[in-house]
Protein backbone atom coordinates (compact mmCIF):
# COMPACT_ATOMS: atom_id res chain seq x y z
CA UNK A 1 0.00 0.00 0.00
CA UNK A 2 1.22 3.84 -0.49
CA UNK A 3 2.57 5.44 2.14
CA UNK A 4 0.01 7.81 3.70
CA UNK A 5 0.73 11.77 3.16
CA UNK A 6 1.25 13.14 6.51
CA UNK A 7 1.64 17.18 7.54
CA UNK A 8 4.87 18.10 8.24
CA UNK A 9 5.18 19.07 11.36
CA UNK A 10 7.53 21.81 11.59
CA UNK A 11 9.69 21.37 8.62
CA UNK A 12 11.69 24.10 7.23
CA UNK A 13 10.44 25.73 4.09
CA UNK A 14 12.16 24.93 0.54
CA UNK A 15 10.82 27.33 -1.86
CA UNK A 16 12.48 30.49 -2.33
CA UNK A 17 9.45 32.87 -2.88
CA UNK A 18 6.74 33.98 -0.47
CA UNK A 19 3.11 33.27 -0.73
CA UNK A 20 2.38 36.72 -2.32
CA UNK A 21 5.35 36.25 -4.67
CA UNK A 22 3.95 32.83 -5.91
CA UNK A 23 0.72 33.86 -6.60
CA UNK A 24 1.82 37.17 -8.51
CA UNK A 25 4.26 35.40 -10.41
CA UNK A 26 1.96 32.33 -11.32
CA UNK A 27 0.79 33.28 -14.64
CA UNK A 28 -0.28 30.79 -17.60
CA UNK A 29 2.56 29.65 -19.44
CA UNK A 30 2.71 29.39 -23.54
CA UNK A 31 6.26 28.06 -24.60
CA UNK A 32 8.55 26.07 -22.89
CA UNK A 33 11.90 25.11 -23.03
CA UNK A 34 12.57 21.22 -23.91
CA UNK A 35 14.34 19.95 -21.22
CA UNK A 36 12.84 17.76 -18.71
CA UNK A 37 11.53 18.54 -15.37
CA UNK A 38 13.55 15.52 -12.92
CA UNK A 39 10.84 13.22 -11.48
CA UNK A 40 11.92 13.86 -8.01
CA UNK A 41 10.99 17.71 -8.77
CA UNK A 42 7.37 16.57 -9.89
CA UNK A 43 6.66 14.03 -7.31
CA UNK A 44 7.23 17.09 -5.14
CA UNK A 45 4.67 19.06 -6.41
CA UNK A 46 2.31 16.49 -7.05
CA UNK A 47 2.70 15.90 -2.90
CA UNK A 48 2.11 19.75 -2.46
CA UNK A 49 -0.77 19.68 -4.69
CA UNK A 50 -2.43 16.30 -2.53
CA UNK A 51 -2.59 18.81 0.38
CA UNK A 52 -5.64 20.71 -1.50
CA UNK A 53 -8.56 20.75 -0.10
CA UNK A 54 -11.74 18.65 -0.95
CA UNK A 55 -15.59 17.96 -0.19
CA UNK A 56 -15.59 15.80 2.45
CA UNK A 57 -12.26 15.18 2.09
CA UNK A 58 -12.74 12.85 -1.72
CA UNK A 59 -9.39 13.61 -2.70
CA UNK A 60 -11.07 13.12 -6.24
CA UNK A 61 -8.44 13.78 -8.43
CA UNK A 62 -6.76 10.92 -10.55
CA UNK A 63 -3.79 12.69 -11.95
CA UNK A 64 -1.68 11.01 -14.82
CA UNK A 65 1.82 12.77 -16.09
CA UNK A 66 2.62 12.01 -19.38
CA UNK A 67 6.18 12.58 -20.45
CA UNK A 68 8.88 11.35 -23.15
CA UNK A 69 8.06 9.95 -26.20
CA UNK A 70 4.31 8.95 -25.05
CA UNK A 71 3.46 13.10 -24.97
CA UNK A 72 5.17 13.48 -28.28
CA UNK A 73 2.69 10.31 -29.56
CA UNK A 74 0.02 11.52 -27.70
CA UNK A 75 0.56 14.83 -29.43
CA UNK A 76 0.01 14.18 -32.52
CA UNK A 77 -3.00 12.12 -32.12
CA UNK A 78 -4.63 15.57 -30.46
CA UNK A 79 -3.47 17.16 -33.46
CA UNK A 80 -5.16 14.80 -35.93
CA UNK A 81 -8.42 14.82 -34.09
CA UNK A 82 -8.24 18.53 -33.94
CA UNK A 83 -8.07 18.92 -37.29
CA UNK A 84 -10.41 16.81 -38.39
CA UNK A 85 -12.94 18.14 -35.95
CA UNK A 86 -13.53 14.80 -33.83
CA UNK A 87 -14.21 16.40 -30.39
CA UNK A 88 -14.85 13.65 -27.61
CA UNK A 89 -15.03 15.79 -24.68
CA UNK A 90 -16.45 14.68 -21.07
CA UNK A 91 -18.27 18.23 -20.18
CA UNK A 92 -19.88 20.90 -21.98
CA UNK A 93 -17.87 24.08 -22.85
CA UNK A 94 -18.71 27.59 -24.88
CA UNK A 95 -17.43 30.78 -25.18
CA UNK A 96 -20.81 32.01 -26.21
CA UNK A 97 -22.03 31.31 -22.96
CA UNK A 98 -20.07 33.88 -21.80
CA UNK A 99 -22.00 37.32 -21.77
CA UNK A 100 -21.20 41.01 -20.42
CA UNK A 101 -18.04 42.00 -18.30
CA UNK A 102 -16.50 37.73 -18.80
CA UNK A 103 -17.69 38.08 -22.79
CA UNK A 104 -15.61 41.45 -22.46
CA UNK A 105 -12.39 39.68 -20.19
CA UNK A 106 -12.69 36.40 -22.60
CA UNK A 107 -11.74 39.04 -25.75
CA UNK A 108 -9.32 40.77 -23.97
CA UNK A 109 -7.72 37.41 -23.44
CA UNK A 110 -7.77 36.28 -27.55
CA UNK A 111 -6.62 40.06 -28.27
CA UNK A 112 -3.71 39.66 -26.38
CA UNK A 113 -2.94 35.79 -27.07
CA UNK A 114 -2.93 36.30 -31.15
CA UNK A 115 -1.44 39.60 -30.92
CA UNK A 116 1.77 37.83 -28.68
CA UNK A 117 1.38 35.35 -31.59
CA UNK A 118 1.49 37.88 -34.68
CA UNK A 119 -1.54 36.61 -35.49
CA UNK A 120 -4.07 39.06 -36.98
CA UNK A 121 -7.81 38.98 -36.02
CA UNK A 122 -9.66 37.83 -40.03
CA UNK A 123 -6.44 35.22 -40.27
CA UNK A 124 -8.50 32.14 -39.80
CA UNK A 125 -5.39 29.44 -40.43
CA UNK A 126 -3.48 31.46 -38.28
CA UNK A 127 -5.70 31.49 -35.46
CA UNK A 128 -6.31 27.25 -35.43
CA UNK A 129 -2.36 27.09 -35.50
CA UNK A 130 -2.27 28.95 -32.64
CA UNK A 131 -4.90 27.76 -30.54
CA UNK A 132 -3.62 24.44 -31.71
CA UNK A 133 -0.16 24.66 -29.94
CA UNK A 134 -2.28 23.69 -27.48
CA UNK A 135 -2.10 19.82 -28.66
CA UNK A 136 1.25 20.48 -28.56
CA UNK A 137 1.32 21.43 -24.73
CA UNK A 138 3.06 24.34 -25.85
CA UNK A 139 6.40 22.28 -26.36
CA UNK A 140 6.29 21.02 -22.51
CA UNK A 141 8.05 17.94 -22.24
CA UNK A 142 5.69 16.82 -19.79
CA UNK A 143 1.99 17.16 -19.08
CA UNK A 144 -0.48 16.02 -16.28
CA UNK A 145 -4.50 15.21 -16.79
CA UNK A 146 -6.54 15.53 -14.21
CA UNK A 147 -9.57 13.15 -14.07
CA UNK A 148 -12.25 12.84 -12.04
CA UNK A 149 -14.85 10.63 -10.60
CA UNK A 150 -17.98 11.85 -11.46
CA UNK A 151 -21.19 12.58 -8.55
CA UNK A 152 -23.73 13.95 -8.99
CA UNK A 153 -24.32 17.19 -11.64
CA UNK A 154 -20.20 17.50 -11.12
CA UNK A 155 -19.93 21.07 -9.57
CA UNK A 156 -18.57 19.87 -6.68
CA UNK A 157 -16.19 17.77 -7.69
CA UNK A 158 -15.12 20.27 -10.50
CA UNK A 159 -14.50 22.62 -7.74
CA UNK A 160 -12.19 20.07 -5.66
CA UNK A 161 -10.11 19.95 -9.13
CA UNK A 162 -9.40 23.40 -9.63
CA UNK A 163 -8.27 23.71 -5.39
CA UNK A 164 -6.09 20.92 -6.38
CA UNK A 165 -4.75 22.44 -9.98
CA UNK A 166 -4.28 25.36 -8.49
CA UNK A 167 -2.05 24.04 -5.26
CA UNK A 168 0.11 22.08 -8.40
CA UNK A 169 0.57 25.77 -10.63
CA UNK A 170 1.66 27.34 -7.31
CA UNK A 171 4.00 24.76 -6.38
CA UNK A 172 5.48 25.32 -10.01
CA UNK A 173 5.46 28.91 -9.89
CA UNK A 174 7.57 28.96 -6.27
CA UNK A 175 9.74 26.25 -7.73
CA UNK A 176 10.94 28.54 -10.79
CA UNK A 177 8.91 26.95 -12.91
CA UNK A 178 5.64 27.12 -15.31
CA UNK A 179 2.55 25.51 -16.20
CA UNK A 180 -0.93 25.99 -17.76
CA UNK A 181 -4.28 24.39 -17.53
CA UNK A 182 -6.09 23.77 -20.23
CA UNK A 183 -9.84 23.13 -20.66
CA UNK A 184 -8.53 22.58 -24.67
CA UNK A 185 -6.90 19.19 -23.55
CA UNK A 186 -10.62 18.33 -22.22
CA UNK A 187 -11.94 18.28 -25.79
CA UNK A 188 -10.48 15.36 -26.37
CA UNK A 189 -11.31 13.36 -23.30
CA UNK A 190 -12.33 10.08 -24.71
CA UNK A 191 -9.34 9.90 -27.35
CA UNK A 192 -6.68 10.75 -23.97
CA UNK A 193 -8.62 7.93 -21.86
CA UNK A 194 -8.72 5.36 -24.59
CA UNK A 195 -5.00 6.11 -25.59
CA UNK A 196 -3.73 6.14 -22.03
CA UNK A 197 -5.99 3.39 -21.19
CA UNK A 198 -7.94 4.64 -18.44
CA UNK A 199 -11.59 3.98 -17.31
CA UNK A 200 -14.19 5.06 -18.51
CA UNK A 201 -16.16 6.09 -15.22
CA UNK A 202 -13.07 8.85 -15.15
CA UNK A 203 -13.70 12.15 -16.53
CA UNK A 204 -11.05 14.24 -17.88
CA UNK A 205 -11.66 18.13 -16.50
CA UNK A 206 -8.72 19.57 -18.13
CA UNK A 207 -4.67 19.04 -18.40
CA UNK A 208 -1.49 21.32 -17.19
CA UNK A 209 1.58 20.89 -19.63
CA UNK A 210 4.23 22.26 -17.24
CA UNK A 211 7.98 22.53 -17.14
CA UNK A 212 10.69 25.20 -17.59
CA UNK A 213 9.46 28.61 -18.84
CA UNK A 214 11.04 29.73 -22.20
CA UNK A 215 11.05 33.34 -21.53
CA UNK A 216 11.72 34.26 -25.01
CA UNK A 217 8.67 32.21 -26.78
CA UNK A 218 5.93 34.55 -28.21
CA UNK A 219 3.39 33.30 -26.03
CA UNK A 220 4.47 33.86 -22.89
CA UNK A 221 4.33 37.95 -24.33
CA UNK A 222 0.87 37.81 -22.41
CA UNK A 223 0.18 38.97 -19.10
CA UNK A 224 -3.54 39.10 -17.95
CA UNK A 225 -4.23 42.07 -15.48
CA UNK A 226 -7.40 41.23 -13.45
CA UNK A 227 -10.07 43.72 -12.08
CA UNK A 228 -9.50 45.20 -8.98
CA UNK A 229 -11.21 43.62 -5.60
CA UNK A 230 -13.80 46.10 -5.36
CA UNK A 231 -15.67 44.60 -9.19
CA UNK A 232 -15.90 40.98 -7.73
CA UNK A 233 -16.34 41.43 -3.94
CA UNK A 234 -19.27 42.55 -1.42
CA UNK A 235 -18.23 43.06 2.02
CA UNK A 236 -21.41 42.84 4.76
CA UNK A 237 -21.31 43.88 8.50
C1 LIG B 1 -9.49 25.61 -15.83
C2 LIG B 1 -8.72 26.47 -16.81
C3 LIG B 1 -8.63 26.09 -18.14
C4 LIG B 1 -7.88 26.83 -19.04
N1 LIG B 1 -7.77 26.41 -20.33
C5 LIG B 1 -6.92 27.03 -21.18
C6 LIG B 1 -6.66 26.48 -22.48
O1 LIG B 1 -7.22 25.47 -22.88
N2 LIG B 1 -5.76 27.11 -23.27
C7 LIG B 1 -5.13 28.26 -22.87
O2 LIG B 1 -4.31 28.80 -23.65
N3 LIG B 1 -5.34 28.80 -21.64
C8 LIG B 1 -6.19 28.20 -20.79
N4 LIG B 1 -6.38 28.69 -19.51
C9 LIG B 1 -5.58 29.82 -19.05
C10 LIG B 1 -6.39 31.12 -18.91
O3 LIG B 1 -6.55 31.72 -20.16
C11 LIG B 1 -5.63 32.04 -17.94
O4 LIG B 1 -5.61 31.45 -16.67
C12 LIG B 1 -6.28 33.42 -17.82
O5 LIG B 1 -6.25 34.10 -19.06
C13 LIG B 1 -5.55 34.29 -16.78
O6 LIG B 1 -4.18 34.43 -17.13
P1 LIG B 1 -3.01 33.92 -16.18
O7 LIG B 1 -3.23 32.46 -15.89
O8 LIG B 1 -1.75 34.14 -17.00
O9 LIG B 1 -3.04 34.73 -14.93
C14 LIG B 1 -7.21 28.00 -18.60
C15 LIG B 1 -7.32 28.39 -17.27
C16 LIG B 1 -8.07 27.65 -16.38
C17 LIG B 1 -8.15 28.08 -14.94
Amino acid sequence: MATQLIRPEAEAPRDTLSFEEATRVRRSIRGFLDQAVPESVIREVLEDAQYAPSNCNTQPWNTHIVRGEKLKQLSAVLHAKNDAGEFTPDFSFDVNDFYGEYRERNNALGKAYYEAMNVMREDKEGRHRAGARNYSFFNAPQAAFLFMPSFGDNVRVAGDMGMYGQTFLLSLAARGLGGIPQTALGFFAGTIREFLGIPDELKLLFGISFGYPDEDAPGNRVRMDRVPIETSVTFHA
